[in-house]
């Protein structure tokens, strides 16, 4: 694998064991349930971890027996064009693993997987052990790895959950080696009407609530909003309406051609996403291609990537 591990906090080497990361033959930073802990679970994620544990297997491929994450991928990185083995990659901002999986299962390259929350443990149940997997719980900020190492970095569906958007970009292009890839994809701006909607209105309260409030509460609210939400978008008013029903995007964003129970435990999770989250700050796409040409990318490309009912904001780039 060959990949020059370092403590972010002093830069000096680190070194692999059983046991955790290991510093001048001391153990550092410890492996837990399956990943090496370089932060602790009490930080702004913390909601993340809680959903992901609690919905491990919900967007797993090989778990929902669905398509879309490999799809999504597919579609995102263009990857699969590519020969990958043996390659590294990293990925940052991992959480259950969806991504992971696809990963691991079409490509033979050696994955670095990272998520602030213990996450890590969701990822570790759907895809460990692996001996091409490292799960590591880090910051995007204080990851444990030389710069410049990495042939791909990936990054999907994090950078608006990130204090500063255009800090985390920068720290993704640190790690690409010249002539390597970043491929993000995040929350794109689409006008003014962006922040028109229930999400930025109520994140404010339901983002200081405890876990386990907010969860009771859109589990037993989920049926009527789901029946509201299928009607407007059956008579042609879903588009306006919905915005307005503090439910995730059903029509543009899931899949509608599954169970009810299983329409209904992905319409939780992925409105706990919504609502729970410390940090959603959208961006426009000619600003994240801006800050990665700024940062040191070069052939630039970003713009909106269309996948079975959903529509992705995606920037990519070659580092100079
Ligand atoms: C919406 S989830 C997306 C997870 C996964 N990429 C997916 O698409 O299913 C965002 C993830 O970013 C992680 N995250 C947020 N801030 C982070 C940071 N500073 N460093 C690393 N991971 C972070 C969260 O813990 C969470 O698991």
């Amino acid at each position: 694998m060959n990949i020059q591990l370092v403590n972010p906090f002093n830069k000096n080497l680190l070194s692999l064991a059983a046991e955790g990361l290991m510093e001048n033959c001391a153990l550092i930073f410890p492996k837990k349930n399956g990943a090496y802990r370089i932060a602790g679970d009490n930080n702004y994620t913390a909601n993340f971890g809680y959903q992901w544990n609690k919905f491990a297997g919900t967007q797993v491929d090989k778990a929902s027996k669905l398509h879309i994450s490999k799809t999504r991928f597919f579609a995102e990185t263009n990857w699969d064009k590519e020969d990958l083995s043996g390659k590294n990659i990293l990925e940052v901002g991992s959480g259950a693993g969806r991504f992971t999986q696809i990963l691991l299962d079409y490509t033979a390259a050696n994955i670095y997987s990272v998520d602030y929350s213990n996450a890590v443990e969701a990822n570790y149940q759907n895809n460990g052990p692996n001996d091409r997997l490292q799960l590591f719980q880090a910051s995007i900020y204080e990851m444990p790895f030389a710069k410049a190492q990495f042939d791909k970095v990936l990054c999907l569906g994090v950078l608006q959950h990130t204090p500063d958007f255009e800090r985390s970009v920068k720290a993704l292009i640190e790690m690409v080696k010249p002539g390597g890839e970043l491929v993000v994809d995040f929350y794109g701006v689409n006008g003014f009407w962006t922040k028109l909607h229930a999400k930025y209105m109520y994140r404010p309260f339901t983002k200081k609530m405890t876990h386990e409030k907010l969860y009771r509460h859109i589990d037993n609210n989920i049926d009527w909003m789901i029946r509201c939400s299928l009607l407007f978008s059956k008579i042609g008013l879903g588009k306006i309406v919905n915005r307005f029903i503090p439910i995730c995007d059903i029509e543009g964003t899931l899949p509608t051609n599954v169970p009810y129970a299983q329409l209904r435990e992905w319409c939780v999770l992925d409105t706990f996403d919504m609502y729970s989250p410390e940090y959603d700050n959208p961006q426009r796409i000619k600003t994240v291609a801006r800050w990665c040409k700024k940062h040191g990318l070069q052939n630039v490309w970003g713009g909106k990537i269309k996948y079975e009912n959903c529509v992705a904001s995606v920037v990519k780039g070659i580092k100079r």
